[in-house]
């Protein structure tokens, strides 16, 4: 989501206004993302996308996974901290975002490490034969329970699974109306990743919520 939806708006402009702003490539990938589709604020914003670069930066690491690409402003954001021989995947299963995820990927200085996947990530990421440094979860919140059990054993010992919207506008902590089949998926990956003694992790209280998971 591109907005806070836990902090006050007042909060949320004075952080923005202390923050590094945008790149031009990836302000551009905004607008046009707001112009263009018709829920835009599925993307990464301003804050959440720089986050997603230091992270990607303080690791360095060598294989991204991201599920869920949308436009592909997190995937522009992450590929920044790429080690030198980094490469990073990214799946999006709707096929009418690709010209527009291609169409900007070209322009970054990145693009070349950036791999995109069109399909399903449900049948793509068992295919993929490699072990992840870094994985950001960010697609369909129904299928964060499935997401979480195939990419775990594919990240290496110490690397990390960032999972986003794991507070789902707060309705996590509000009792979950019997056919909220998102926010039970939500809080059933919460619970799973809290129980699971093969990662650490941290619910992060930052935009809409991002689990961060160390693999153990
Ligand atoms: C929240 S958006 C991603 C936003 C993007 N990561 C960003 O931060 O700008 C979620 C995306 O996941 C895609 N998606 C949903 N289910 C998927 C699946 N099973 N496999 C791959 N992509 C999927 C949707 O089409 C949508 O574009």
């Amino acid at each position: 989501m591109s907005t806070f939806d836990l902090i006050d708006h007042s909060i949320e402009a004075y952080c923005e206004a202390h923050t590094t702003p945008e790149c031009t490539l990836l302000h551009n990938l905004n607008r046009r993302t707001h112009l263009e589709t018709i829920n835009p604020r599925m993307l990464s914003d301003q804050l959440q996308g720089l986050f997603l670069t230091f992270i990607s930066k303080m690791l360095r690491p060598d294989r991204i996974l991201e599920i869920g690409t949308f436009t592909g402003y997190s995937a522009l954001c992450l590929a920044e901290g790429l080690s030198d021989r980094g490469e990073l995947h990214t799946i999006e299963i709707n096929v009418e975002y690709e010209d527009r995820i291609r169409e900007f990927v070209s322009q970054s200085p990145w693009g070349h490490r950036i791999h995109l996947h069109i399909g399903d990530a449900l049948q793509m990421v068992p295919s993929m034969e490699e072990q992840w440094d870094l994985v950001f979860i960010d697609a369909e919140k129904e299928q964060y329970p499935q997401y979480y059990e195939l990419v775990l054993p594919k990240v290496r010992k110490g690397g990390f699974i960032l999972a986003d919207n794991v507070l789902w506008n707060n309705k996590v902590t509000q009792e979950i109306a019997h056919n909220d089949r998102d926010t039970r998926a939500i809080d059933a990956f919460n619970n799973t990743v809290q129980q699971d003694d093969r990662v650490r992790n941290l619910l992060l209280p930052f935009r809409d919520g991002i689990m961060i998971i160390e693999k153990l």
